[in-house]
């Protein structure tokens, strides 16, 4: 996949979406070598790179070095980045220089979390002809009034709510929408309601396609992971024994060999 008009193509097709996170130049090779379809810069990096609890403190100058660093290694990848918390909620000037913050540094398209009270910048942003995804469901950077990463969605008018939000996104034109964490009925229900896109992240096989977080994929994030999580490798296990090679290594006087040594 290289551009937003293959988000379209997939889903008529039929044919199912997969995007992960990255947030620098040497995972977005890899993805680059891989068949996933897309990369997202997400505002993930803020717990996943720095150690944060939440996404919250993820500021519009550092998404912007992230998206810098994976577009160096994107290859054709089509790259969609994060607007971080509260820079789509600062009026439409401020919104639109964090979007041009983004761009510059190499996203294709930007994603926001929920619609309500930001339509008429998600109208500004489309109309500039710059690709928007939405994200509703479990919005983590309302995680705070949520009291949690809960599961949305639950009970008819939760339920009607997110619907009613999916549809606004389309009609604002939005080309693809994040359903996270929300029940898989639900999701398989707005994905047959819309035309454009959904991609899942805890929201059942239904979806148009999924994103994962590159480093729960590749089990390097440790921790207890939420259940949507399939780790496809024990990175963990396998880098830290890496590790412990090495040290062994330096330890015996193994390394460097003289083959690794100058004469
Ligand atoms: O920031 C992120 O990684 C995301 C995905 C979970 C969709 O928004």
């Amino acid at each position: 996949m290289s551009t937003v008009l293959d988000f379209a193509r997939l889903k008529t097709e039929g044919h199912k979406i997969s995007v992960v996170t990255a947030y620098d130049a040497w995972s977005a090779r890899l993805v680059a070598r891989s068949r996933v379809d897309a990369i997202l810069v997400g505002d993930s990096a803020a717990m996943v790179m720095h150690g944060h609890r939440t996404t919250v403190a993820a500021t519009v100058g550092v998404m912007a070095l992230h998206t810098r660093a994976v577009a160096s290694a994107s290859g054709d990848k089509f790259l969609i980045a994060d607007m971080p918390f509260l820079s789509f909620r600062k009026g439409i000037s401020s919104g639109m220089a964090a979007v041009g913050a983004l761009v510059r540094s190499g996203a294709q398209a930007v994603k926001l979390e929920g619609v309500d009270g930001h339509e008429d910048l998600i109208r500004r942003i489309v109309g500039s002809g710059i690709p928007v995804m939405g994200h509703i469901g479990l919005k983590p950077q309302s995680v705070n009034q949520l009291g949690g990463f809960r599961v949305q969605g639950r009970g008819c008018a939760q339920a009607d709510r997110i619907l009613k939000e999916a549809l606004a996104l389309e009609a604002l034109g939005c080309f693809s929408v994040v359903l996270e964490c929300i029940p898989a009925a639900l999701a398989v229900r707005i994905t047959s309601e819309l035309r454009i896109a959904t991609i899942g992240i805890g929201a059942g096989v239904g979806t148009d396609g999924q994103v994962l977080v590159l480093q729960d994929l590749w089990g390097v994030d440790p921790g207890r992971a939420p259940r949507f999580v399939r780790r496809y490798v024990d990175g963990e296990g396998l880098l830290t024994n890496a590790l412990d090679a090495y040290d062994a290594d330096v330890k015996n006087a193994r390394f460097p060999t003289p083959e690794e040594s100058y004469s």
